[in-house]
């Protein structure tokens, strides 16, 4: 018998992992963590287990690699999986497509392959809001169309919800749900764990707190010409331990068999449009300190915005965001403050 209490978490030492491996322990869970750290480090893993106090089971391995990640199935008997482990950057992905379609299919078809041939129910893939393009309704709902993506990366993203919509009508023993994140920001309340990226941050509030701990000179805000407000995008940013607790959400739903249909699909967020201007102002009124900022050219490929309707996860996951921007953005400098030895 499969342990209907026990996750493997795929990707379980970076930013999302790791905050989410917390809230399934907090919620009574088992973790397993299998990574590659090609991206992330044991950093991940030792906060996860400082912070539980649970001496979580770590698994060095590729999910690519086919016969090691068998291994994981062999030895450990979760019934479900939360599939993290991909690459995320979008301009990379523009670069160098394969990277991302050897990577991230690969390591997808591998998850659900090894859950079929070991007999593992139920999955939760991470989707992004990317796959909504520049949508012409707002905000977005689950049933507002996905545009062809405009990135390798958000390929990626919409050929594994493809998968994942065709396997688990395939096989009706497998269930799966799909995540849309919106802009996961912030950190754990400890800062034990937070976003670490390597080098040079490409999203917006790394680069603001690395910019506000000296790291980075200037923060540059990409177009305040845009047909918004204040002329600056519009996103929905989402804590990123409220995310985490969508995963707990998510794999509850399934675990108690209340899906009501092999695969579904949520949408992550707050519901609450943000300007890249009022997200940099609240940063440095709730921190208390003035950031170096300039307005830039706009970036390639960026919308002008999106944000969520969250009704289907608030009635169905019976989760909605609970942390305020104020919160997440302390928690965010409080983290960087830790990284950089800060105070
Ligand atoms: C990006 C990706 C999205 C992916 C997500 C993963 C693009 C177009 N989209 O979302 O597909 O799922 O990251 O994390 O890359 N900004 C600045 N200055 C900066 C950085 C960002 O002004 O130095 C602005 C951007 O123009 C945007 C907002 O901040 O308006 C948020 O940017 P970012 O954090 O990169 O997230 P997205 O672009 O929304």
């Amino acid at each position: 018998m499969m342990n209907k209490k026990s996750v493997l978490v795929s990707g379980g030492a970076g930013y999302i992992g790791s905050h989410t491996a917390v809230e399934l322990i907090a919620a009574g869970y088992d973790v397993v963590v299998a990574d590659n750290l090609s991206n992330s480090d044991m950093s991940g893993i030792e906060g996860v287990r400082a912070i539980t106090g649970v001496d979580v089971p770590f698994i060095n391995v590729d999910c690519c690699d086919k016969q090691a990640f068998a291994q994981v199935f062999e030895q450990y008997d979760f019934d479900s999986v939360i599939h993290f482990a991909a690459f995320k950057a979008v301009g990379e992905s523009v670069a160098d497509p394969m990277k991302y379609y050897c990577n991230n299919l690969l390591s997808f078809i591998n998850v659900i392959d090894l859950m079929r041939e070991y007999g593992r129910h139920n999955i939760v893939f991470s989707s992004s809001a990317t796959v909504y393009g520049e949508a012409e309704e707002l905000p977005v709902t689950e049933a507002t169309e996905r545009k062809p993506a405009t990135s390798a990366y958000g390929n990626t993203k919409q050929m594994c919800e493809d998968i994942l919509r065709d396997a688990t009508a395939a096989y009706p023993e497998i269930k799966g749900i799909a995540l849309r994140y919106f802009n996961p920001i912030g950190a754990h309340p400890s800062a034990l764990i937070g976003e670490l990226p390597r080098g040079v941050p490409q999203n917006l509030v790394p680069y603001i707190t690395q910019t506000a701990a000296g790291v980075r000179e200037c923060l540059s805000i990409f177009g305040d010409d845009y047909p918004t407000e204040d002329g600056s995008c519009l996103r929905d940013y989402i804590d990123i331990v409220d995310l985490a607790k969508a995963h707990v959400a998510a794999i509850n739903r399934m675990v108690e068999g209340k899906n009501q249909c092999g695969y579904e699909i949520f949408n992550v967020g707050t519901g609450r449009a943000v300007s890249v201007f009022e997200l940099v102002k609240t940063f440095e009124r709730v921190n208390n300190l003035k950031l170096n900022y300039k307005v830039a050219p706009r970036r390639a490929g960026d919308v002008v915005a999106v944000w969520a309707d969250t009704t289907l996860a608030n009635k169905e996951l019976g989760w909605r965001a609970e942390r305020s921007l104020e919160q997440t953005l302390q928690s965010a400098w409080e983290w960087e403050k830790r990284v950089r030895n800060i105070e």
